[in-house]
């Protein structure tokens, strides 16, 4: 890690709202902690780096972050170890992921000392919004947006780059019934697919509606040229047990290299599981399903961590997947990386960072 320090002016709240959290009711994203970190860049350079009380932002409604879309993000998770301490888990992947979403965006990147020392300053303070329990953590949105007031269309000259967090539960509550998408596309060979930027998100609401009113909690993407090989499912990175071998689709610029996906196969690969990163067809899976070898689906991702899939809606049909038991792969990596977020196992990758 780099050891310049930077400076932040701390203004802190005079009313916290922790005392009024009900830690048994944490709906995804909705409750925030009390501060926020903001950092500006100009002229080249980051400056203004602050916290400041939760609130408003005060743009011009020419910000070009507003209509051309330059706009990315990150997804990470500070988590409450038995003895109390809060961890982050790969933070520095989150970092250099950011700044390659920057990078294809025409955005500036945002140097380590920024989002670290940011990041870890506002854990500090807000260390008491990280809830403890299983399943609970503290949800932590980085994200850089670009804040001209200028419309017309030419990378920004000036950004601002923010940290927001929010005590969370359980992203998925139900194992998730996903439907296969052959009319729209997620992403598409030399777009952004690959990055974290806003417009992929907001892209995928119209499809993802439509399939919700057939039943469905999710899609399955598949690529846009043919619709025949699998790549991400809503928001998360797809993987596949068929017969006892861990599959999911190799990394290219329409899939996004997700830091749980990564973690996951890490785990499988210590434990000398089979793991295949290449192209899945859809009519593998479903040739799998009908001869019985089509164990387990799931998706991972920062916020859903492993999410299991129990039905695929494909051609008419809906096979149901087999029900997982404690002996799942799934459900062992899940325990694993449960345990290695809060420290009660051996961190052999050095995953973990401890904030305090
Ligand atoms: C995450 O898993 O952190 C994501 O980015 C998904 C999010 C859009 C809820």
């Amino acid at each position: 890690m780099s050891t310049a320090t930077l400076h932040i002016d701390i203004t802190k709240t005079a009313h916290s709202r922790l005392p009024g959290l009900d830690i048994n009711n944490l709906p995804f994203g909705k409750v925030f902690s009390d501060h926020m970190f903001i950092a500006e860049y100009a002229d080249g350079q980051w400056s203004k780096s602050r916290i400041v009380p939760f609130g408003n932002l005060e743009l011009s409604p020419a910000s070009s972050m507003m209509h051309y879309g330059q706009a990315i993000f990150e997804g990470m998770k500070a988590y409450r170890s038995d003895n109390g301490d809060v961890l982050l888990f790969r933070p520095l992947e989150n970092q250099k992921r950011l700044n390659r979403s920057a990078l294809r965006m025409a955005m500036p990147e945002v140097p380590e000392e920024v989002f670290m020392e940011g990041l870890v300053e506002l854990l500090k303070l807000d260390q008491n919004w990280v809830p403890a329990g299983d399943g609970r953590s503290l949800y932590i949105r980085p994200f850089l947006i670009a804040t001209d007031d200028y419309i017309g269309v030419k990378p920004s000259d000036t950004y601002m780059f923010l940290i927001i967090t929010t005590p969370v539960g359980n992203y998925y509550d139900h194992p998730l019934k996903v439907k296969v998408e052959h009319t729209f596309f997620r992403a598409v060979e030399g777009g952004v697919g690959y990055v974290k930027a806003s417009g992929n998100y907001g892209r995928s609401l119209y499809p993802t509606s439509l399939a919700k009113k057939d039943g469905y909690d999710q899609l399955i993407w598949t690529d846009a040229r043919e619709h025949k090989f699998v790549e991400e499912s809503g928001t998360m990175n797809l993987m596949f047990v068929i017969n006892n071998t861990l599959i999911t689709p190799q990394l290219r610029d329409t899939i996004l290299a997700g830091i749980t996906r990564e973690s996951v196969l890490a785990i499988a690969r210590d434990w000398n599981v089979n793991v295949e990163e290449r192209k899945i067809s859809v009519d593998e899976i479903s040739d799998a399903f009908d001869n019985g070898t089509l164990q387990e689906a799931f998706g991972t991702g920062t916020a859903a961590t492993i999410a299991h899939i129990s039905e695929i809606g494909y051609n008419g049909r809906n096979l149901v997947l087999p029900v997982l038991t404690p002996e799942s792969l799934s459900k062992r990596i899940s325990k694993e990386m449960d345990n290695i977020r809060r420290k009660r196992t051996d961190d052999i990758h050095n995953w973990v960072y401890r904030v305090c």
